[in-house]
């Protein structure tokens, strides 16, 4: 793991902020968050990591963590709207290398529990999340704009 460094993304890089936006609108498709409501999210957060290769200039995932309000739709509380890691280079530990810093970095933020939403069929990230300890709290039923379903998960972290 020693070829990959995790940096934090300034929320005013351009050049960083539409290439993750790139990359998770190709993961997510039509469920993917929209370009406008992406600068809300990512103008507030409390953590903006990205993964990348000290030889190559890519970003191989990146992950968002946002306080929502109490009335915010999503789920109120410290929430993940965005973590990936890039098709190529997953199922190869990157993924669980970047969430346990990321965790440390949330605990020295006294972040004690989060949230976030998965599809109800993408067990790759359920087996994923729920290796960390986080647990299914609630089913949405066509949660997603394409119609699909999800899961909300939380983890006392
Ligand atoms: C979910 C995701 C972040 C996992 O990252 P990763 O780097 O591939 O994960 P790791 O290699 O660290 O794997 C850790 C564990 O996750 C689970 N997992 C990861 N990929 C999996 C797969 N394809 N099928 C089943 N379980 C999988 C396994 O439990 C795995 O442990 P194991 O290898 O000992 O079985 C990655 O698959 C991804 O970015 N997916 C697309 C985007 C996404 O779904 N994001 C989360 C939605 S909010």
């Amino acid at each position: 793991m020693k070829k990959f460094s995790i940096k934090n993304v300034d929320f005013k890089d351009l050049k960083d902020l539409k290439e993750i936006h790139k990359v998770q609108k190709g993961i997510f498709g039509a469920d993917a968050i929209k370009w406008d409501w992406w600068f809300d999210l990512i103008e507030d957060n409390l953590l903006f990591l990205k993964i990348v290769p000290s030889k190559l200039n890519e970003i191989i995932g990146a992950i968002v963590v946002t306080h929502l309000k109490k009335d915010d739709p999503l789920y109120p509380g410290d929430y993940i709207p965005v973590f990936f890691i890039k098709e190529n280079y997953q199922r190869k530990g990157y993924g669980t290398f970047f969430f346990k810093e990321s965790l440390k970095r949330l605990r020295k933020l006294m972040v004690q529990f989060l949230y976030l939403h998965t599809k109800d069929y993408n067990q790759p990230a359920l087996n994923f999340y729920k290796k960390f300890g986080f647990k299914i709290i609630e089913f949405f039923e066509k949660y997603y704009g394409s119609g699909d379903n999800s899961y909300l998960l939380e983890m006392k972290i």
